[in-house]
């Protein structure tokens, strides 16, 4: 059966960290995988999630299956956020949401529905893109392709390039846009540009789908939610993703959302089954726990406004960082302009090495970061930062 099967390169990201674990050297950074870490390095779990798992623990009564949809109480609460409890979409009943095992299921999902609805529909996403985009929209049978997005000497949005591109999409294409935090270059549209995007979308009639899981790092929970309200407020039809991995900080328990927005309530329930099914014959049914955890805390005003504290430190937290950093090399007498890294937002920035340099920050300074010289700003600290610079200049 196997005999044919070769082994495949490790994932970009998922592979740096055994590589980083095994490697004995005190000094060692890990700049790769987006995990929101302190300053003592440790990826802690928020005192609001830390909360909802006692009540859940003491108020659970059975383990028994929920159903494909999840915990209900999740997707209402997480359709809330995302969408505004008082919109028209939510009033109108258009918009149908499953709890996914992660942000990732809820692409792959979304794939696989985009598949089942118009085989034939390609799926447009930014250059540069997560790397596991790349990857899921393939894997569902669809065709994938690029708009411009990033320049890469002015560390900057390709805004003019991008509308350009997206001027020639229409119904049937699917295009794909980071809400917020854009991995993994750091650079998102301002909210006028936001604007402009939804009214293109509006015009030119393709579906625009939103991948939004860093809610809360760019600007705050309820702003970093302007391109789905903007898109949704436009265009009869939304496909959203969203992860609670970084923002609840809920990585490993794999919470995350699809929303579906449809022209109508009768189509929103047809999508609803048609999902149902998709998922069925995949995962069957998404865990529980991550998702129970977070329905406590979002029907909880103390543990609501605890979590919003939680993410606004992160969120100031990663900030800081990137001034300090951005200040630190200055000071270093390195000559090459690294202040992008305080205009950019979110946990990643491409700090613009090549892959000779990459190699050897790994090699020579236990520094890893993905090929792309993608850094996970999150990851330094009061500790690390002066040896990171150090290795900088010297790789420079
Ligand atoms: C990342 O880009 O590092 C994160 O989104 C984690 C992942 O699964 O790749």
């Amino acid at each position: 059966m196997f005999e044919h099967l070769n082994a495949v390169p490790p994932d970009p990201i998922l592979g740096l960290i055994s590589a980083y674990n095994e490697d004995p050297n005190p000094s060692k950074i890990d700049l790769g995988i987006g995990v929101y870490r302190d300053d003592s390095g440790t990826t802690p779990i928020l005192r609001s999630v830390r909360e909802a798992e006692k009540i859940l623990l003491d108020t659970q009564t059975t383990k028994t299956y929920l159903g494909p949809a999840g915990v209900a109480g999740f997707n209402s609460a997480m359709t809330d956020l995302l969408f505004g409890p008082a919109s028209d979409v939510i009033s109108q009943k258009r918009v149908c949401t499953i709890q996914t095992p992660g942000g990732t299921a809820g692409l792959s999902v979304a794939a696989h529905l985009i598949q089942t609805a118009r085989p034939e529909a390609g799926v447009w996403a930014s250059d540069p893109t997560w790397a596991n985009h790349l990857a899921i929209f393939p894997s569902a049978g669809l065709e994938m392709h690029s708009y411009p997005y990033f320049d890469s000497e002015k560390k900057s949005l390709l805004f003019a390039e991008m509308m350009q591109a997206l001027e020639q999409r229409g119904p049937g294409d699917i295009v794909l846009f980071h809400a917020c935090c854009h991995n993994p270059c750091g650079v998102s549209p301002n909210p006028e540009q936001w604007e402009a995007v939804s009214s293109l979308a509006a015009e030119r009639g393709f579906t625009p789908m939103v991948d939004i899981a860093y809610m809360g790092l760019e600007r705050g929970v309820e702003e970093d939610s302007l391109a789905v309200r903007l898109f949704t407020d436009k265009c009869p039809e939304v496909i959203v993703a969203s992860s609670c991995s970084k923002n609840f900080a809920m990585y490993r328990e794999r919470v995350g959302a699809l929303s579906i927005v449809c022209a109508s309530e009768r189509k929103a329930n047809d999508v609803a089954t048609v999902i149902n099914s998709l998922t069925r014959k995949n995962y069957s049914m998404p865990p529980s726990h991550g998702p129970a955890v977070i329905d406590i805390i979002l029907h909880s005003e103390e543990l609501t406004g605890l979590w919003l504290q939680e993410v606004n430190g992160m969120r100031d937290r990663i900030n800081n960082l990137r001034k300090t950093l951005s200040d630190k090399i200055t000071a270093s007498g390195i000559s090459r302009d690294f202040s992008f890294l305080e205009r950019q937002t979110g946990m990643f920035s491409f700090l613009g090495l090549s892959v000779e340099q990459v190699q050897r920050l790994k090699t020579e300074y236990s520094i890893y970061t993905v090929n792309s010289a993608r850094v996970n700003v999150a990851s330094f600290n009061e500790g690390n930062m002066d040896y990171f610079v150090e290795a900088l200049a010297a790789v420079l």
